[in-house]
């Protein structure tokens, strides 16, 4: 007698999120990396992964285009400078499995950095053609991840601020932001999408 055994096709597991803060809109001057090989971008702030897959399946196509993730994953109120704690219940440890859960089918393009974004930043080596700024939203914070991620940009490379004009004061990236701008007005062209601010770094040899 033989025994016959049924597989059952199991589906792979599809992404899911609990929250999409994700507007595709200022994501077009991206284009001019699509799918090319060597292109390399960084997250700031990734969450449950909806922002890295979105930048893999559209830009990161070609052969050794990666991403970089940075996010302690831990609970909001922790990683921030301004310890806000209402996003806990939201934001927190458990966040981090469901990252590597929505992201596994693009795993071999990502590169987990663990950590807050202040002592992650100065360990990254090499030069990135895209960097979001997503992370804590502090004031504070947000004016630190500009000048460390402006020195990881290629010349030509594109950095966006996320949440631009999200909450007031020292929890609002925006006073970081205009700083930022006022003060790198010499080598930036930048334009407002919404409530995003696109960078651009002016090609050196553009410079005076
Ligand atoms: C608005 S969410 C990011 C959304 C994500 N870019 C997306 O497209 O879905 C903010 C993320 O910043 C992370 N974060 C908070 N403090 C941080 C810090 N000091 N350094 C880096 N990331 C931080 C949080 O853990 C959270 O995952």
């Amino acid at each position: 007698m033989t025994r016959s055994f049924i597989y059952e096709a199991v589906a792979p597991e599809q992404p899911s999120y609990s929250h999409v803060w994700f507007n595709p809109q200022a994501f077009s001057c991206l284009e001019k990396f699509a799918n090319k090989s060597n292109i390399n971008f960084l997250e700031i702030g990734c969450f449950e992964g909806y922002g890295t897959n979105y930048f893999i399946d559209n830009f990161l196509g070609g052969t050794n285009s990666t991403i970089t993730c940075v996010d302690p994953w831990i609970k909001y109120s922790e990683s921030t400078v301004t310890g806000m704690s209402e996003w806990d219940d939201v934001i927190n440890q458990e966040t981090f499995n469901v990252f590597r859960r929505n992201t596994d089918q693009n795993s071999a393009k990502i590169t987990i950095r663990r950590g807050l974004s202040k002592n992650i930043l100065p360990s990254l080596n090499g030069f990135f053609h895209f960097i979001l700024i997503d992370g804590d939203h502090s004031e504070e914070a947000v004016w630190l991840d500009a000048i460390m991620s402006f020195r990881l940009l290629h010349s030509g490379g594109i950095m966006i601020f996320d949440d631009y004009d999200w909450n007031i004061g020292k929890k609002s990236p925006k006073l970081a932001v205009d700083r930022f701008v006022e003060e790198y007005k010499d080598v930036i062209y930048y334009n407002q999408i919404g409530n995003q601010i696109i960078v651009e770094k002016i090609a050196a040899n553009l410079q005076a």
